[in-house]
């Protein structure tokens, strides 16, 4: 039987050469790929007849091609519709890695539906699968606190206010959908950067809070931590500068010694779970930002458990800001 599936549009699986030397799945084991997507990593490790994957993806087209890989892989492939903060309840001790790639797949940009894009017209969407709320629910219901909050956290854009404000003198006339969203972010924000579209970071903020991104992401780490064996590898890949720096506290403050003061000694840190594989994240070469622009943002970072009983309220503490905003959520359900 051949170890590749014909489909007829591909996702580019970013950085794939550089996972696969990481995990080293000539050697055989179980990996876990919580963002199946359109399985390019998945197919991959599967090549080696004497490995297998257990699958994660929350979006139902994801699920429609499991079934393809699971005729195909037959016992050697496991999907489950289901978030990735949800992996815990997986039962096998015996992973080799955990892999999250977490951008957007190539049919998720391109599907009319999901109205991840500013290019989209009419109701507003941006849910990627097991969503409680949508985009639109968010811009045309929610107070002016939380509308800033969400852009002002999630999107970093600094005329968050301002742009508030004139979704609720609108909203008043009519219910707002894409194309007005848009309007309104044109007529109201500054233009600091010429690169990048006035519309990106109030996007990006919606899209975070809709599919409630960091919480998966924190939560998601942490059950990898807690379902991997010591010498199992975490491997993640990040596109925003907000998802980079929770992985990079997360790896960063569980494995290594913490200076208290340049004048003391290194206080030895009892929660040293992990050891870094790459110090600096690894990013694609220009050769594959070449033939798949959009993984021009990715950054891998990677670590090896080395220890069980990792506590990790530090992290939960430092993000709670972000959590509780997240938690806004609830007034939509
Ligand atoms: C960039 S794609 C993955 C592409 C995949 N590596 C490949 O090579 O085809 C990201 C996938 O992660 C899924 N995803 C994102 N967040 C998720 C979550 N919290 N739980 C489960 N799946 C998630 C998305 O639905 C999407 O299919």
């Amino acid at each position: 039987m051949s170890a590749t599936i014909n489909l007829e549009k591909r996702h580019f699986p970013v950085l794939l050469d550089e996972i696969i030397k990481i995990i080293s799945p000539q050697y055989g084991g179980t990996f876990l790929d919580s963002t199946f997507g359109q399985g390019g990593y998945t197919e991959k490790i599967l090549e080696n007849s004497k490995n297998k994957v257990i699958a994660f993806d929350r979006d139902s087209s994801a699920l429609k091609l499991s079934e393809k890989f699971k005729t195909h892989f037959k016992n050697r492939f496991q999907f489950n519709h289901k978030r990735f903060s949800e992996i815990k309840n997986i039962n096998n001790k015996n992973i080799k890695a955990i892999i999250f790639d977490l951008g957007y797949s190539t049919d998720q940009i391109f599907d009319e539906k999901k109205k991840l894009s500013f290019n989209s017209k009419g109701k507003l969407n941006m849910k990627m699968g097991l969503n409680r709320f949508s985009a639109h629910e968010v811009i045309n219901k929610l107070d002016k606190i939380d509308l800033t909050n969400i852009f002002k956290f999630f999107g970093e854009e600094k005329d968050a206010k301002k742009i508030t404000k004139e979704i609720l003198k609108k909203r008043i006339q009519k219910t707002l959908q894409t194309e007005d969203l848009v309007e309104i972010i044109n007529k109201t924000k500054k233009n600091y950067n010429f690169k990048i579209n006035k519309s990106t970071k109030i996007f990006q903020s919606l899209r975070i809070f809709v599919n409630q991104e960091i919480s998966e992401l924190i939560f998601g780490l942490i059950n990898a931590y807690n379902l991997l064996p010591v010498n199992g590898y975490i491997i993640i890949v990040t596109f925003h500068s907000i998802e980079d720096r929770i992985v990079k506290f997360f790896f960063k403050n569980y494995s290594e010694d913490k200076k208290v003061s340049r004048y003391l000694p290194q206080a030895k840190n009892l929660n040293k779970v992990f050891e870094i594989l790459n110090k600096k994240p690894i990013k694609p070469s220009a050769e594959e930002i070449k033939k798949n622009p959009s993984s021009r943002s990715a950054k891998l970072r990677c670590v090896k458990k080395i220890k069980e009983g990792g506590n990790f309220e530090e992290l939960l503490l430092k993000y709670k800001n972000l959590l509780d905003i997240e938690n806004i959520g609830k007034k939509l359900c």
